[in-house]
């Protein structure tokens, strides 16, 4: 195991020698209280954690009081968070850490599609569709539909995939934030026999994160906006290839460049081309004389790199 040394380069090198000596046997003494962890896993994650912990503080000199201050804001994180909320997560998702470990756990593949941040809008066991239905169920937007392929690396059409899909109406809410107990804006459908899929959504449009506690209070105070750029989430599962977790966002949108979590990813960015009133629609839907859009997204599974204990990407997966 590498362990890197930030003693030397994190610390404050004004500090004097006698006081770097201090802190440093300080650190050694935390280090070396894990030794004896039977689990050689586990004492990894804590010598590491102290080390880089030891090393944020020695580098900003941190204050008793900041010291406080963060406590404070950890535990405003925790009484928010419930079986509803996960401040938490929505905390790491906003300091780019789980596009991180997602980035790590999703190595490029080939030409697989990229993984993006799951979120905390997925609700198992959401309505079956037919190919070419409607995911919408009554909330509010533009209709849009959405079609593509989903193969392996090999270009070989997967059929059969199953192909979650879930986004917020144009008011910016997942049908969870409803007041009433609707199913809406969201569905699974299953890849045909040639790997097509295709369905009728709602064009994305922006909307924030929860930001009416301590994650709120933070971006406000880094002058950042809690919006997410417009997007549609996925999942995609079939036997032997990577599950895949990702969304996709809508080119031209304002907020490419500074989602809130991170999540946008170049290759992810689609074209939704706006179709005027009276276009005929693909599978000849009557929309009378609204306005409807358009776009495709080819799916590319990576092999599964063992078994995969579940479908649900774990990072992410109940904030909000
Ligand atoms: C979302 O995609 O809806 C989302 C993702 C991360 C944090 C909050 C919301
Ligand atoms: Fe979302």
């Amino acid at each position: 195991m590498i362990t890197p040394d930030l003693s030397d380069t994190t610390c404050d090198q004004t500090a004097s020698a006698e006081q770097r000596a201090r802190e440093e046997e300080l650190l050694q003494r935390v280090v070396d209280s894990f030794a004896g962890t039977a689990d050689l896993r586990v004492k990894q994650l804590l010598e590491a954690l102290v080390r880089h912990l030891h090393a944020f503080v020695r580098e900003v000199r941190l204050s008793e009081d900041e010291w406080k201050q963060g406590i404070d804001f950890l535990t405003a994180v925790g009484h928010i968070t419930d079986e509803r909320r996960q401040e938490f997560i929505l905390l790491s998702d906003t300091l780019g850490v789980s596009m991180q470990t997602i980035a790590i756990n999703n190595e490029a593949y080939a030409d697989a599609t990229e993984a993006t941040v799951f979120g905390p809008f997925f609700v198992d066991g959401a309505p079956e569709i037919e190919l070419g239905g409607d995911i919408a169920a009554g909330a509010a937007g533009q209709p849009c539909w959405v079609e593509g392929t989903v193969r392996d690396t090999s270009g070989r059409p997967v059929p059969g995939a199953r192909i979650d899909v879930w986004e917020a109406d144009e008011d910016g809410f997942y049908d969870v934030q409803y007041s009433d107990t609707r199913t809406a804006g969201r569905g699974h459908m299953f890849s045909d026999q040639d790997g097509n899929y295709r369905f009728w959504a709602i064009t994305p449009t922006p909307y924030p994160i929860p930001h009416d506690g301590p994650v709120g209070r933070m971006l406000t105070a880094a002058g950042r906006s809690p919006m997410r750029a417009s997007h549609l989430h996925f999942m995609v599962s079939a036997p032997n290839l990577r599950t895949l977790v990702t969304h996709i966002f809508v080119r031209g949108d304002e907020l490419l460049d500074r989602d809130s979590v991170f999540g946008v990813k170049e290759s992810l960015i689609k074209d939704f081309i706006e179709q005027q009133p009276g276009t005929p629609t693909p599978d000849g839907r009557d929309l009378g004389n609204r306005p409807w859009s358009r776009t495709r997204f080819d799916i590319v599974l990576a092999p599964a790199a063992e078994a995969e204990p579940s479908h649900i990407n774990p990072v992410s997966a109940s904030n909000g």
